[in-house]
């Protein structure tokens, strides 16, 4: 059986202050989420130790949205494995299109950031998914399977969690029609050794599309952007029908 998984994407945004007050809100309305939902917050770096501190002994995990391959070293500006997991982060979002795109990610950095994570203990996130372009071109799936097969050489798949992002719904209100994200998604699986691996969709969440999303058989999650900014929308999305 495979897990759901619910990860809100932060990404640079929040101060501290904000972290707090989202967990004031949002730590109210999960009373009835079913417990076998995993819910993830990935936070920006400078909120993670707080946030480890005012989740500890709650149901809601931490991620970071990044992590170097090195167990230390001299590299500005980076953060490693043992940083992460001394503070309480169990997962990490790695590859997202927006490092990809932004920051010079590259397929071969992925998979030496996913096998940090998982040496370190944390399970990674991995983010897959085509430009419009790519798609109009028809190149949808060989793109994919390219994404996969680069990122995953010697990578676990038993401590793996993969998002399906298609970079032309992400923050642009476009969500990819559930149907085809779950054909998508069923694509990935069948390349997949371990048929366990739970896959998330993510691109323009909301708490209106959720339940259309989480209906489909191949989809095991989400990893939300914009709308877990929000602890009336992201507790929507976690509470899904
Ligand atoms: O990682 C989540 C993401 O890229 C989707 O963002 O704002 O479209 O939900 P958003």
């Amino acid at each position: 059986m495979r897990k759901v998984v619910i990860a809100g994407n932060w990404k640079m945004y929040k101060t501290q202050a904000q972290a707090l007050e989202f967990l004031q809100g949002f730590m109210l309305e999960l009373d009835n989420v079913p417990e076998e939902r995993e819910i993830i917050l990935c936070a920006p770096f400078t909120d993670l130790a707080l946030l480890s501190k005012n989740l500890h002994g709650s149901r809601v995990q931490l991620g970071a949205q990044n992590v170097h391959w090195e167990e230390a070293g001299a590299y500005t500006g980076e953060i490693s494995g043992p940083m992460l997991a001394e503070i309480g982060v169990r997962y990490v979002v790695v590859g997202h299109s927006e490092r990809r795109q932004y920051f010079g990610e590259t397929d071969q950095t992925v998979n030496l950031r996913l096998k940090a994570a998982q040496k370190y203990g944390l399970t990674p996130i991995l983010c897959v998914g085509e430009t419009k372009q790519q798609r109009d071109a028809g190149e949808t799936e060989i793109l994919i399977y390219t994404q996969l097969e680069k990122a995953l050489v010697g990578v676990d798949q038993e401590k793996l969690i993969i998002a399906y992002e298609p970079i032309w719904a992400i923050g642009t209100g476009d969500t990819c029609e559930a149907k085809e994200a779950n054909r998508i998604i069923g694509l990935i699986r069948s390349r997949l050794s371990n048929q366990n691996v739970p896959i998330q969709y993510g691109g323009s969440v909301k708490p209106t599309n959720i339940d259309e999303i989480m209906a489909q058989p191949e989809i095991d999650g989400a990893l939300v952007g914009g709308a877990s900014l929000e602890p009336q929308s992201f507790s929507r999305i976690v509470n899904y029908q």
